[in-house]
């Protein structure tokens, strides 16, 4: 057997703007707000969308903006006019516990190589200093700041910043801030008090070449404005919608791409629409079964064959728990019928109709399951009276479960 580096990548994030597929409006909006960055009119933003819909892949392509930005503006077609995008970018990605002075301390940290001189890794180390949770005990923070507003450290933070900014300006453009998992502070640490204050005090400074780009989970404006409801005002939503099936192709095609030329790797027609229809516009899902399939694969083209025992490793092995979870808390009875006449649909998309005649009930008696099914995350109302999986792996899971779990196909769940 001759083994293969396989070229995707489940779960890690593309940094590489050659394997990067899709998303020219989005790229278009975030360049703009870049562009007007550098010319004193910063627009924050906050990209969001779904688990794995592709948001840090989405802006990390900040990099190959402010690297060679080139390559990405001829793909679409902008003229910058000679503007070089010369920002440094700080990224930190927030955790879960994390308070504002950590998110706001690994930000600052982040310091990009390319600025980091002396000079500036003082300006910036005396406000780490002044405000990283001090470690005392292993494992128990002493926040030494816990009480002071967050006004204190907007302000602090502003002010390093201008510093920062009187030290690069002559070969900078702007500053870029980029936060990413916002979602997993946004409601407890205060951060959105610390982005309204530091904003507005950014405006107030004069430092209009500064700009804040979070990214998280749907949901995550919400989480922040029950912390500061004003926060909504501050940032322009970029969400990001699964992708539409000529950039899902061109995932795969880019990916593939990137084999050596020397022993290329194809996929079949009917393999690749197969991949587009099931992920259901989600990159995340497209990398998974296409990283099984290549494994599976033993003559440098991925067909039914290896797609179907790849399908096999991903619902039967790779993520069985997590789906037996999803599926269990969908609810039992009626709830799994539906589930089971959803799956069997041969379009992802499954109309309302479809299910009472499969299951023997008027559509209209089925609303509330409907409703339910939603609430709980399980499915999706795509349009009027049609519905998809959330979750497009459920429903190769549902498919097969006959065979993966005999009990939960019998519809009731034992007691
Ligand atoms: N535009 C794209 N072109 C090709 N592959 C992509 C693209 N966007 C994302 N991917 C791939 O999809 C997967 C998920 O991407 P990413 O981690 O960026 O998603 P995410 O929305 O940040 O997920 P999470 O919510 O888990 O943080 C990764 O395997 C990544 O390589
Ligand atoms: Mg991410």
């Amino acid at each position: 057997m001759q083994l293969k580096a396989n070229p995707f990548r489940p779960d890690k994030p593309i940094d590489n703007f050659e394997l990067f597929a899709g998303r020219a409006h989005e790229l278009t909006v975030l360049i703009r707000s870049m562009f007007n960055t550098g010319h004193g009119n910063a627009r924050h933003m906050i990209v969001t969308g779904p688990r794995g819909i592709g948001k840090s892949s989405f802006i990390n392509q900040i990099h190959s903006v402010t690297d060679n930005g080139g390559d990405v503006l001829a793909k679409l077609g902008i003229d910058a006019g000679g503007f070089r995008f010369r920002f440094p970018v700080f990224k930190c990605r927030a955790r879960k516990e994390f308070s504002t002075e950590q998110v706001v301390t690994a930000l600052l940290e982040a310091m990009p190589t390319k600025i980091s001189s002396e000079n500036i890794r003082s300006i910036v180390g005396d406000f780490v200093d002044q405000w990283k949770p001090k470690v005392t005990v292993p494992g128990l923070l002493t926040l030494e700041h816990q009480t002071e507003a967050a006004t204190d450290i907007g302000r602090e933070f502003v002010r390093t910043v201008s510093n920062l900014w009187s030290a690069i300006k002559d070969e900078r453009d702007g500053i870029i801030f980029i936060i990413d998992e916002i979602d997993t502070v946004a409601e407890s640490s205060g951060i959105a008090s610390f982005l309204k204050v530091t904003t507005e005090e950014l405006v107030d400074a004069g430092l209009d070449q500064v700009v804040f780009y979070l990214v998280g989970v749907d949901g995550a404006m919400e989480h922040l404005m029950q912390d500061h409801p004003s926060v909504a005002r501050v940032f322009e939503n970029v969400e990001l919608r699964p992708m539409n099936r000529s950039e899902s192709r061109e995932v795969v095609h880019r990916t593939l791409n990137s084999v050596p030329r020397s022993r290329p790797v194809r996929i079949s027609d009917e393999s690749l629409e197969w991949v587009v229809d099931t992920a259901s516009g989600y990159p995340s899902f497209i990398h998974t079964l296409c990283f099984e399939a290549f494994e599976y694969d033993s003559d440098s083209y991925l067909d039914k064959d290896d797609f179907d025992k790849a399908a096999d490793e991903v619902v039967s092995r790779i993520k069985r728990a997590e789906l037996g979870q999803l599926l269990r808390a969908a609810g039992a009875g009626d709830y799994r019928r539906i589930l089971i006449a959803m799956a069997q649909c041969e379009s992802t998309l499954v109309p309302l109709a479809y299910i009472g005649t499969e299951i023997g009930r008027p559509s209209n008696e089925l609303s509330s399951y409907m409703n339910s099914l939603v609430k709980r995350g399980i499915i999706e109302r795509e349009d009027r009276a049609i519905y998809r999986f959330v979750d497009p792996l459920l429903r190769l899971y549902v498919q097969k479960l006959d065979v993966l779990e005999p009990t939960l196909s019998s519809l009731f769940d034992e007691k």
